[in-house]
């Protein structure tokens, strides 16, 4: 089955995870797209549910579909539902392909449960085939990107059209191979100073609902 199927099967078996009234988290993505087109089919069953999108497109979707967004809220979010770009066995992810990674993360930290939807590819033994998305400041960004290199990794840099942020700052990517401790490449990165975010989450994740050839697999922590 096609991969877009797949991510489509994930999104269905989601919805009922939604809410019909407080904040609900949406992330941002090709698998997110589908869980957005399936809530606008349905919108007026989330008349009373306020979006707290993780991007400027993801915004931008939910409004044209009827639905009502913020991103100033009060109280927490009782779910966020995002994808992924890679997912390992207890449920760290590599997340960020889509520069959407500083809002996620923020959004997810305020989530009480993170449901991540995806398709069977982006499950993975060990985190770090996916290289590591970084956000980091403009300001000095050679030198945070050899800061970033000193951590033991090799820096990519996106097409000049691709490299921004919603927040106006640099996303790069940092190729560590497979990575042993993801909370120590997180701690380390973070630390250093222009390091907006980084686009591993450890320990986050409440559940994944995998799109896979044989049917929907959901995966708890
Ligand atoms: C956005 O920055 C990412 O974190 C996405 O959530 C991730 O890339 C998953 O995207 P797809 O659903 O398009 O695979």
């Amino acid at each position: 089955m096609d991969e877009s199927r797949l991510k489509e099967k994930a999104a269905v078996k989601a919805i009922p995870y939604v809410p019909k009234e407080g904040f609900v988290g949406i992330g941002t993505g090709s698998t997110v797209k589908f869980l957005i087109k399936l809530l606008v089919e349905e919108s007026r069953k989330y008349s009373d549910v306020t979006f707290v999108p993780t991007s400027l497109e993801t915004m931008y979707l939910l409004n044209s579909g009827g639905l009502r967004t913020s991103t100033e809220f009060h109280g927490s979010i009782a779910i966020d539902i995002d994808g992924a770009d890679e997912i390992d066995p207890n449920g760290n992810l590599i997340k960020g392909g889509g520069a959407a990674l500083t809002r996620e993360k923020i959004v997810a930290a305020n989530s009480q449960k993170l449901i991540i939807i995806a398709d069977q590819s982006k499950l993975v033994n060990k985190l770090g085939k996916f290289k590591v998305p970084v956000e980091i400041l403009p300001f000095l960004a050679e030198q945070t990107i050899q800061n970033i290199e000193n951590k033991g990794c090799k820096v990519t840099l996106r097409p000049e059209n691709k490299n921004r942020s919603d927040n106006g700052n640099i996303v790069i990517d940092s190729d560590f191979g497979l990575i042993d401790n993801v909370q120590d490449i997180q701690t380390k990165l973070k630390m250093i100073p222009g390091v907006v975010e980084v686009g591993i989450f450890h320990g986050m994740t409440w559940k994944t609902i995998v799109g896979k050839n044989s049917g929907v697999e959901e995966i708890n922590y």
